[in-house]
Parts: C-alpha cells; structure tokens; sequence
C-alpha cells in the first residue's frame, strides 16, 4: 500500500516543450487565395460544384438563424436550440449520453477549447456525479486507492489530541470549543482526537467544555462514514438542514455539522475557541499552472487529443516502475501551453513572489489553498484563542512547479488517466501559506511529521504500547511497524510536515507550541 506523499520531485524544472501541442491556428494564407484559379474556384471546384457548396451553407445559416431568432420571441426557441452538455435523460436519439467525465470533457473541450488546469481538477474530484471523492470511499481497506496516517495507527490522532488539549490549557481551557475539520476523510483522525481531548479534559481538568465539531467536506459517500463512526446510527439519525447542510450529535453528545465550503462556517462569536485540523487536505486542492515564455506568463491548460503517450508524470516512484506500455501514461488528455494570456495569467505578472522568475520557469499556484488558509485566520481571530494545524506533504522553501499527480490502487499514474477515477494529489506550498497569514497569526514550522510526533512523545506512547502487549508478539510488530511507517525519514517521517498557527499575542510567552 502506498501513502499518499510523494518523492523525487524535480522543482521548477524547464518543461520539455514536446510534451505541449498548441492549439492549432488556421494558416492566415489560406484566406487570401485568389477566387479565381485556372478556371477553378479556389483552384479547386468547378463553379457547378461551388454554387451548390454555396447554396447548402445559405440554407444551413438561414435555418440556424431562423432557429436561433425565431419567429416572435427568441425565448420561445430556446428549449429548441441544442443544449451542452445534453441532458442525459434527452429522447433525442443523436444525444449522446454523458455518463463519466472522459465524454464530458471531451465536449467541453471540442466546444469551448483547453480547459484550465483547476478548472479540470475541480471536475475530477469533487463533480457531484462522476468525482473522485463525490462517489467513493477512497480510503477504503480493500477497494481504495491509498492509506493515510490517522488510518495507519490511532496513535497518529492521540498525539493531536494531546497537543489541542496542551494548546486549550495553556489558552486558559475556554468553556466552548468548535473543532473544524477539513476534508475528514473516514473521521477517524477526529474520532481519535475528541477520544483523546475528552479523557484528557475530564482527568485532568475540572472543565467539562461544550464542543462542537464542524467537518468540511464534498463528499455524501464519506459524510455517511463519518457519521456511523462517530454518532450513534440508531438514536442519532443523520439529518439536513434548512441551509441544506447535515447535522447529527455525536457519541459524546456534541453537535456536529457536515458543511460544503468554508464559506458555510458560521464565524461564531467570540467566545468560541476554534481548533482547526486539515489533514492531507490542501493536497486534494485545485491548482493553476504557468510556464514564464518571452512574452509573459502563460497557463497551462488542458487539451483532449484522440490518444498520446503522456509523460506527464514522473513516476519516480519504488511502487511504479516507469515503462513505455504502461497504459495509464496513455490518455486522451493532455497539458497544452496557452498560446495567449489568459485571464489567470495576472496572478504571476502581478505577484511580487513570480514576477522576476527566469523564462522556462514553471509554477503552481493554488488560489483555493489561499482562501482557506485566510478563513482559518479569521476563525482564530474572531475569539483570540484556538489553533490550526495543517499537515501535509509539500514543500517548506520552494514553489511547487511540477508536482501533479494521479494516484490510483495504491500506485501512480497519470493524472490524466481515466478523469474520476484517480485520485488527484499535489504538493502544497507551506511558504506561499505562511506569507500569506504570518502578519494576522503567530505561525510555528513546517516541521517534519517525523520531529513533530517524536518532540509530543509518541516514542514514549508506544513503549507504553509495547509493554501492555508483552504477550503478543505480533501484535508489538505491528505497533512499532506503524511507529516506523509515521516516523522514518525514508517513509512518512519527512515528507509530511507540520505548521500550526496559533492567534496573535494569544500567550505572553514567545515560547513555541509543544511539537515546534
Ligand atoms: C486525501 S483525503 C484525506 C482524508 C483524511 N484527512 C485523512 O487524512 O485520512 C481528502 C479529504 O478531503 C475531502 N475533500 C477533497 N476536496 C474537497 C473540497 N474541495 N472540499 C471539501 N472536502 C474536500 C475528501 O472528500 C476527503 O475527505
């Protein structure tokens, strides 16, 4: 099984321009040959042959134009004009049914051109109907695609909770907590971490807080999950709400809420202490690309092709030996250099960070990574108190520049590959996210995941662990298995790393969070 982090990543790499086919563009040549040719039009059809030409293209405008103004009112015709993409349920036997987002994007691109890069991601995971987290569970033990750490040990979610409950203690245990979770997953992380929280509030504090939980997620498949592992399924049904959210209340008797968006979290009021988790989230977010060319920088889009042999990954992995007849490097889509602006193009030409980066230089820009980490901000700041931790694979120094990839049966492919059913991963830009919060919060790393849980004492948890199984010999292999896969450099121990943001001035100490 693979995790999802990822190795051997060249950065800002010059793109081999043979992976990028432009657009093609009609020879201005051709409009400027004579009528006339050796008695020829266009020296090619005989005048019989052209008037009839003539007399179809006529009838087809005059038709089209009397289709599309119609008789009285345009309005009247529009249900008559064809639709994109058609209806799927359309009784029209030429409509062609779109039943997964290779035929989708196909259309879309025949019909409007390349499309952006985040414009395609976004389509991929999470279009209500054919995504990749909208309509499974990816995480599942025997059908999924790849293995996270809060699902390798529930160690992984001990140690979390111990640092919120430091964290909630050293801000004075506020009686009202909300956790926020980003993209849960299965809900295992943050059923370790309330497990966790809870035991610790209630041994070692005369503070019962009142929580509760808030889970930011797209998809309905793992809503479901979530709410069987942590609310009872008989006496606590999952319900909707008027806004159209979920809600349930949880086996410790908090209310929860299952909402879309960050734009749906309620900003509270100010005696709510908010502790926000996004773990293995920013990663699943859609990114733009941009290669800097002479003239300006240029986006990256996406192109549909009959068939191509897609180099686009490097699939410098162990897992995945590279091959030629690997077929998931065949894929109808494909990276295509815009050959203008676009409009996206003035994020790198106008930021301070792009700017003046050489020609050849390719970047990864993430704008939704950038409205999360500011909405995390804000829920710090409405209370003063409370914490973010973001973990993640990605890098502390330099700007993503070719890091997208397809994950698919615990192995790398293309992500271009079979649209919906990979699952889609890049590595995040901590620098870009510190930037962008260090001046409205005190921001702490990123460290490795390996230091991190060593400097909260997860060594210390599993010697625990170890000597309560003093009878079970396979059972001691597979903790200190699961300690090793968490921690090793060679594994998940330096890929992934830790940042927490914590409010401004929120201690009068200067004195780091424990872990940093
Ligand atoms: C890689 S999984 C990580 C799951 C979990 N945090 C863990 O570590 O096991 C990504 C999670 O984010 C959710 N997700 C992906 N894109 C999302 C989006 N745009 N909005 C909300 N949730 C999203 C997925 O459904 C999934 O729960």
């Amino acid at each position: 099984m693979i995790h999802r982090g990822y190795k051997g990543i060249s950065r800002l790499s010059k793109i081999p321009y043979r992976q990028f086919s432009r657009t093609a563009l009609i020879s201005k040549d051709q409009s400027d040959v004579p009528p006339h040719q050796d008695g020829l039009y266009f020296g090619k059809f005989t005048k019989a042959e052209y008037d009839e030409a003539k007399k179809i293209i006529e009838q087809q405008i005059s038709r089209l134009e009397s289709q599309i103004k119609g008789d009285h009112n345009i309005r009247e015709n529009l249900g008559k004009i064809p639709q994109f993409p058609e209806p799927s349920s359309s009784s029209s036997p030429a409509s062609k049914k779109i039943d997964n987002l290779t035929d989708f994007f196909e259309q879309t691109i025949k019909l409007t051109g390349p499309l952006p890069l985040s414009a395609y991601m976004r389509q991929c995971l999470t279009h209500p109907e054919f995504g990749y987290y909208t309509t499974r569970d990816p995480l599942h033990l025997r059908t999924g695609d790849f293995i996270t750490s809060p699902e390798i040990s529930s160690v992984f979610g001990e140690m979390l909770g111990i640092w919120y409950f430091s964290v909630w203690q050293s801000q004075g245990s506020p009686e009202r907590i909300r956790f926020v979770e980003f993209g849960p997953g299965r809900g295992t992380l943050i059923f370790d971490v309330l497990k966790t929280f809870n035991k610790l509030a209630e041994k070692f504090t005369n503070v019962k807080p009142k929580i509760e939980i808030n889970l930011i997620e797209a998809s309905h498949v793992l809503r479901k999950e979530q709410w069987k592992l942590l609310c009872d399924e008989e006496g606590a049904p999952l319900e909707t709400t008027e806004e159209g959210y979920n809600k349930s209340v949880t086996k410790w008797g908090n209310e929860i809420y299952w909402l879309d968006t960050e734009k749906d979290i309620k900003q509270g009021n100010s005696e709510i202490a908010n502790f926000v988790i996004a773990h293995e989230f920013f990663d699943a977010l859609p990114i733009k690309s941009f290669i800097r060319e002479e003239e300006g920088w240029r986006e990256l889009m996406v192109e549909h092709t009959a068939s191509v042999n897609n180099t686009q990954p490097k699939l410098e992995s162990k897992e995945t030996p590279k091959s030629e007849n690997d077929e998931s490097l065949d894929t109808k889509f494909h990276l295509t250099i815009s050959p203008k602006e676009t409009p996206s193009s003035m994020i790198p030409q106008i930021s301070k960070r792009y700017r003046d980066l050489p020609v050849g230089t390719r970047i990864e820009i993430c704008p939704d990574a950038e409205l999360y980490i500011m909405k995390m901000v804000q829920l710090l700041n409405t209370s003063n108190k409370g914490a973010v931790l973001v973990i993640d694979y990605g890098t502390a120094n330099e700007i993503p520049s070719n890091s997208l990839r397809g994950i698919y049966q615990h192995r790398f492919v293309s992500p271009f590959w079979s649209p919906g059913e990979v699952d889609l991963s890049i590595d995040v830009d901590f620098q870009n996210l510190k930037n962008l919060t260090e001046n409205m919060a005190e921001c702490y790393g990123p460290i490795s995941q390996g230091d991190w849980l060593h400097n909260i004492g997860i060594g210390h948890r599993i010697d625990q662990l170890i000597k309560k199984n003093s009878h079970h010999e396979e059972t001691q292999d597979k903790i200190y298995d699961s300690y090793l896969r968490l921690t090793h450099p060679e594994q998940m121990g330096n890929i992934y790393k830790f940042m927490a943001l914590l409010p401004k001035h929120a201690s009068s100490s200067s004195t780091p969070p424990p872990g940093f």
